[in-house]
């Protein structure tokens, strides 16, 4: 299909740059019930022919599981001439405690077999931990410099992180920070949005449909519903909107597959923009960054 916008997404000093496309698909919860699997596995295929490009997951989601989930559909889809390979973003994220010397390549190969893929497209170090910070960008940097992954980045990283990190030899070459970022949850717009923002590094927004709560708000679903749309979209279209965020909506279910990525084809207008801004306020003092 081919109708997901990419924004060029990059660190300042990137010589290469790093396309990411404006919507992903989210995975945590996937590869924890092997009674879902066929589902799930479904849903990862159907994601990617209507036009997903960039898949989010983690060694930590089904202890692997989501992983197994995600190498299934994406080798049905490269078999079957759907999809290229270099067209697709695959985000993957090793655990704290993994992300030791050893530790990050070991789990860099194990979700590689997983993914049954040569190479992660972006991987993340899925939050701060009590390995020194210098210690896992030098193993990402080395698994970038082989080839295994393409990109490293962050999650759950405040601004204070993200500083120590940009002080690193090396560390501004991070190329993005996923962080929970939603209607619901507006914190990181006080500070930690316009850091990255200036900088150039994507903040890959999870739960950015607040884990579904978003979607059953009657109210917001009515004022979507007179724009001729979902509540759900409505929280995605306005999160797409804004410089260098990229939603990654979780769906299993084919109508939320649909209605997730068609919400890039919505543009919001100011009266909607406004009422947004003025029921879901960015909080006056910066509050600590929100993790779910
Ligand atoms: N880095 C981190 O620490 C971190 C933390 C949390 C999440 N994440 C990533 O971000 C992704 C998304 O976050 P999330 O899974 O926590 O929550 P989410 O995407 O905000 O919400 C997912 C839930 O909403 C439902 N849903 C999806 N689209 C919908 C729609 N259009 N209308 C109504 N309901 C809809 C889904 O149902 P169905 O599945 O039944 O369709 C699912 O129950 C995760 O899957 C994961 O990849 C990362």
């Amino acid at each position: 299909m081919g109708r997901t916008p990419t924004t060029i997404m990059a660190a300042s000093n990137n010589p290469r740059p790093f396309a990411m496309p404006k919507l992903g698909l989210g995975t945590w919860g996937m590869g924890e019930d092997a009674s879902r699997r066929q589902a799930e596995v479904g849903a990862v295929r159907e994601a990617l022919s209507l036009g997903y490009r960039l898949i989010d997951t983690a060694e930590m989601y089904g202890e692997g599981g989501a992983e197994s989930v995600v190498g299934t559909a994406l080798a049905g889809a490269l078999r079957a001439g759907a999809l290229r390979r270099d067209d697709l973003v695959v985000v993957s994220k090793v655990y704290p405690h993994n992300a030791t010397r050893r530790g990050t390549p070991a789990a860099c190969m194990r979700s590689l077999e997983r993914l049954g893929l040569e190479r992660i497209d972006l991987y993340l170090l899925h939050w701060r931990g009590s390995v020194p910070l210098a210690e896992t960008v030098g193993a990402l940097q080395d698994l970038q410099s082989r080839g295994q992954i393409g990109r490293w980045g962050v999650s759950n990283f405040d601004v204070d992180d993200m500083e120590e990190l940009w002080a690193l030899k090396g560390g501004k070459d991070c190329a993005a920070n996923q962080v929970y970022y939603s209607l619901g949850e507006r914190g990181p717009a006080h500070s930690l949005l316009p850091w990255l923002q200036a900088r150039g590094v994507p903040l890959m927004a999870y739960s950015p449909i607040d884990q579904g709560a978003i979607a059953r708000d009657a109210q917001l679903a009515a004022r979507a519903a007179e724009l001729g749309m979902s509540a759900a979209q409505l929280a995605l279209a306005w999160l797409a909107a804004q410089p260098g965020v990229v939603p990654i909506p979780k769906a299993v279910r084919s109508e939320h597959l649909r209605d997730n990525l068609s919400a890039l084809d919505r543009v919001l207008d100011e009266s909607t923009r406004a009422m947004l801004a003025a029921r879901y306020p960015v909080p006056a003092r910066k509050p600590p960054l929100a993790m779910i």
